[in-house]
């Protein structure tokens, strides 16, 4: 097996448990790489740090997959981790049939995906080296979720930077164009091909759950960055009288409508608009509602766009500071690993400066618990929210 030495002093992160090894960390190769092969890593002076996978063209070239010499990567370890990663979510107890089965590093599966939408399974390969046992992934899937079909989503930022492939297709049984899950008492569709990510929201579960404590029967609310509706249907089902659900997105709307007739709701006000344009809007018209969900995209993919997405999370915080009612809630998300809750909460200080408004955090929420994350790997931990009353 090819053979990486790794430069002095880069070991002692590997043995506390961080698999990821960027190019100019290497000190030699025992020859040339081919992309996506296996590799055994050591330390300058030649001893055993970890087994992993190499993709030479990239910033991030190795990522480890075991860091013990007696396990070796081969089909059977991808296999048992997807094993232990099915019985983890069993142990959850999530209350519907959509769950993340395999989150990636958090699962001890660097390049790796898996989203359950109830019978069928969606895989998303984010690195060439994982995209290698594609085989292994699909015979461990049908065996743990006997699923009546997978579909290969295309991640298109790792098409770019990994050369993983843009083709999307059904890679076992048959997936419809629509599937239909539930998620605690409401169902919504998910379309596999044509939604973001693999189709779903799926790590807001949890915060979906929470906004409805906030939200009394005749309140007003607005879900900004709604997506297919996934608050706002929420904050409808307790009984808001009023809810105003925006988002750029017109596919993702018109699903939204749809989900709201599936639940057998109606009076949600659908906006296609740019979310920032519609905030200033509605602020400048004195407009006051009682809870408010800002859920945006990440605005930091890379840490050299942080001071510009800190500015963007500032104006949401504002004009959201500005939007509620006294003794209103407001949530503000950051799905960026980039941007950490200390982030957010210095941005939502300075915006309650700016407004004057004293606020309260009521609460802190993460991704939810099956997207687990590593201690020792803080890109595992990626959304961040925090929930404020504005007194
Ligand atoms: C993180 S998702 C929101 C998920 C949603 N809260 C849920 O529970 O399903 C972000 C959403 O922001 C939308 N979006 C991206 N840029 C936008 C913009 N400038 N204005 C409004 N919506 C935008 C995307 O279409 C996407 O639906």
């Amino acid at each position: 097996m090819l053979q990486v030495r790794v430069k002095p002093g880069i070991e002692d992160r590997i043995k506390g448990f961080f698999p990821w090894i960027y190019r100019p960390e290497i000190a030699s190769l025992s020859r040339k790489p081919r992309k996506g092969e296996l590799v055994v890593v050591r330390d300058f002076a030649g001893k055993f740090l970890g087994y992993g996978y190499i993709n030479p063209e990239v910033s991030i070239a190795i990522r480890i997959l075991s860091f013990d010499k007696n396990e070796k990567v081969t089909p059977d370890l991808i296999k048992r981790r997807i094993r232990e990663a099915y019985n983890y979510r069993k142990k959850l107890y999530i209350n519907s049939n959509a769950y993340r089965l395999v989150h990636s590093e958090g699962d001890l599966l660097p390049g790796l995906i898996v989203d359950v939408y109830g019978d069928y399974a969606v895989v998303e390969f984010t690195t060439y080296g994982m995209a290698q046992f594609r085989e292994a992934v699909i015979e461990a899937l049908v065996e743990v979720l006997k699923p009546k079909g997978i579909y290969e989503k295309a991640n298109l930022t790792a098409a770019k930077i990994e050369g993983t492939g843009v083709e999307e297709k059904v890679v076992y049984g048959e997936v419809p164009e629509e599937i239909v899950i539930w998620e605690h008492d409401l169902r919504f569709y998910i379309n596999v091909p044509e939604g973001q990510k693999t189709g779903f929201f799926l790590d807001q579960r949890n915060s979906r759950k929470f906004v409805r404590t906030l939200v009394e029967p005749g309140d007003r609310c607005l879900d900004v960055f709604c997506h297919t509706g996934g608050f706002a249907l929420n904050m409808k089902k307790i009984g808001a009288k009023e809810v105003i659900a925006v988002d750029i997105s017109d596919l993702a709307l018109e699903m939204g409508k749809r989900n709201e007739d599936l639940n057998g709701l109606s009076g949600i006000e659908w906006v296609e608009a740019n979310a920032f344009d519609f905030l200033r809007k509605l602020d400048r018209s004195g407009e006051e509602f009682d809870v408010i969900v800002i859920d945006p995209p990440s605005f930091a993919k890379n840490r050299h766009s942080v001071p510009n997405a800190l500015r963007g999370y500032k104006e949401l915080c504002v004009r959201g500071l500005r939007l509620v009612k006294p003794g209103g809630y407001l949530a503000i998300f950051s799905c960026s690993f980039h941007i950490t809750q200390q982030h957010l909460l210095d941005v939502l200080t300075e915006a309650s400066y700016d407004v004057r408004r004293q606020v309260r955090v009521i609460a802190t929420t993460f991704q939810d618990k099956d997207h687990p994350w590593i201690l020792q790997m803080p890109n595992t931990l990626y959304l961040k929210g925090v929930w404020v009353e504005v007194i």
